[in-house]
């Protein structure tokens, strides 16, 4: 039973404010959750609350949030049992009264809502997985794993922002993580010896200035071999384009000059071609509902074309999505719809759709490592939390190492089987 909720303001790992959750329950269980925070976020995300006054963290401060849950929250909960979680998120919902959380902020009832799942878990003496997954959860995913970042996480003219390695080959997710780590090495001895930046972007990957987007693969693909890995075979790779952010009055900016949609679908179908590719995120932009139909239909079949800003974890949107076929997997973060329950509505939308999940974090992040638990607890068999270095992002890998430890024999690494339509 839920006996007191404790909310704070911390730093998340680009030192802005973000809530933090603590639950007590009367069994003596004490559990915490903190909430993430994006940068290149989708116009149709949960509102996140910010203070707005510019004299505390130039306006990123989240005391409004943390008070509404000290004010409007708390009591209401108290008393709840920590498992009734479908209802205490609803009991939020129900206080918020608005359709995108703008009335408590989606940052507190997303942290109260991970804490008290935390909690339940506690109470139950199971791990988070195993409470949320049950006992069939025992799916390990692939770790997408971040190692060059661009757009709106770096500082180089990078267009696309994310280059992430998924290593399909590994026997098991511990095997796999070493490979991206070794990878990520290699590629920092690349980027040395051509004498590029080695400096971090926002996820932990390297951010160097280059000629194209294309030289990126160049030199990840350069990397696996030289870490001794096969690209296409022990190693693929996938993007996460965020075109919104360089989406200009109806035309798309990229590489210097502005591209239609159509371009730009010939232009991914080419570099698919070329590189082993088996996943690509917001190709196209948020609005451009026609030109996500339109790549689906041309390369739906063999790449997995992941809707992040298209469908902001929205049951409403992945339906539409659904409806007009207009991606076939959808990007799963638990601060965009910003709730539990409501995370696990989409997922369970999707996967009864025929649409694949990838678990991911946000650009901001904490030590919390709830969504690592939440990918093996949905099955989904993907997940994305950035370069295998730093702690706000490998505290999600350590924990799948954790998971897979505690499963022992029952634990199953996805591999090459997370993207069935991928042909090497
Ligand atoms: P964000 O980036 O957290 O800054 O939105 C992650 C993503 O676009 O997938
Ligand atoms: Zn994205």
């Amino acid at each position: 039973t839920i006996e007191g909720i404790v909310a704070r303001e911390i730093l998340d790992s680009r030192g802005n404010p973000t809530v933090e959750v603590e639950v007590g329950l009367d069994d003596g269980t004490v559990a915490r959750a903190a909430v993430p925070s994006g940068a290149s976020t989708g116009a149709f995300e949960a509102i996140e609350l910010r203070d707005g006054d510019a004299d505390r963290y130039g306006g990123k401060g989240v005391e409004k949030a943390v008070s509404n849950i000290e004010d409007r929250i708390v009591d209401q909960l108290i008393g709840y049992e920590a498992s009734e979680q479908r209802l205490i998120d609803q009991k939020m919902l129900d206080i918020d009264g608005t359709s995108d959380k703008s009335g408590l902020g989606a940052n507190a009832i997303l942290g109260v809502s991970l804490a008290v799942s935390k909690a339940a878990a506690g109470s139950a003496e199971l791990s988070l997985f195993r409470y949320l997954g049950g006992p069939n959860a025992h799916l390990l995913p692939v770790p997408m794993m971040n190692i060059l970042n661009g757009g709106a996480h770096a500082d180089s003219n990078v267009d696309v922002q994310e280059f992430m390695v998924a290593p399909i080959g590994a026997p098991t997710f511990r095997e796999a993580l070493r490979s991206g780590a070794e990878v990520y090495h290699a590629l920092k001895s690349v980027l040395k010896k051509k004498g590029l930046s080695t400096g971090l972007g926002d996820e932990g990957g390297f951010a160097p200035n280059l000629p194209t987007n294309a030289a990126a693969l160049d030199l990840i693909g350069e990397a696996v071999e030289k870490a001794g890995y096969r690209l296409g075979v022990d190693i693929v790779l996938a993007l996460d384009v965020a075109a919104t952010e360089f989406y200009k009055d109806g035309s798309y900016v990229f590489e210097g000059a502005a591209k239609s949609s159509d371009e730009m679908i010939n232009y991914y179908s080419k570099l698919a071609e070329a590189y082993p590719i088996v996943s690509i995120e917001d190709p196209l932009a948020e609005d451009d509902w026609a030109g996500w139909s339109a790549f689906t239909a041309a390369v739906g079949d063999k790449i997995q074309i992941v809707g992040d800003d298209l469908f902001v974890t929205n049951p409403e949107r992945i339906a539409r999505g659904i409806a007009e076929k207009a991606a076939n997997a959808v990007l799963v973060k638990v601060n965009q719809i910003g709730s539990l329950t409501e995370t696990f509505d989409a997922v369970d939308l999707a996967h009864r759709s025929g649409f694949k999940c990838m678990m991911s974090h946000r650009s901001g992040e904490t030590e919390d490592t709830t969504i690592a638990d939440l990918a093996v607890a949905t099955g989904c068999g993907q997940i994305k939390t950035g370069a295998p270095a730093r702690s706000d992002r490998v505290a999600k890998y350590n924990q799948l190492l954790r998971i897979e430890e505690e499963l022992g024999d029952a634990a199953r690494y996805a591999g090459a089987g997370a993207f069935p339509r991928y042909r090497s």
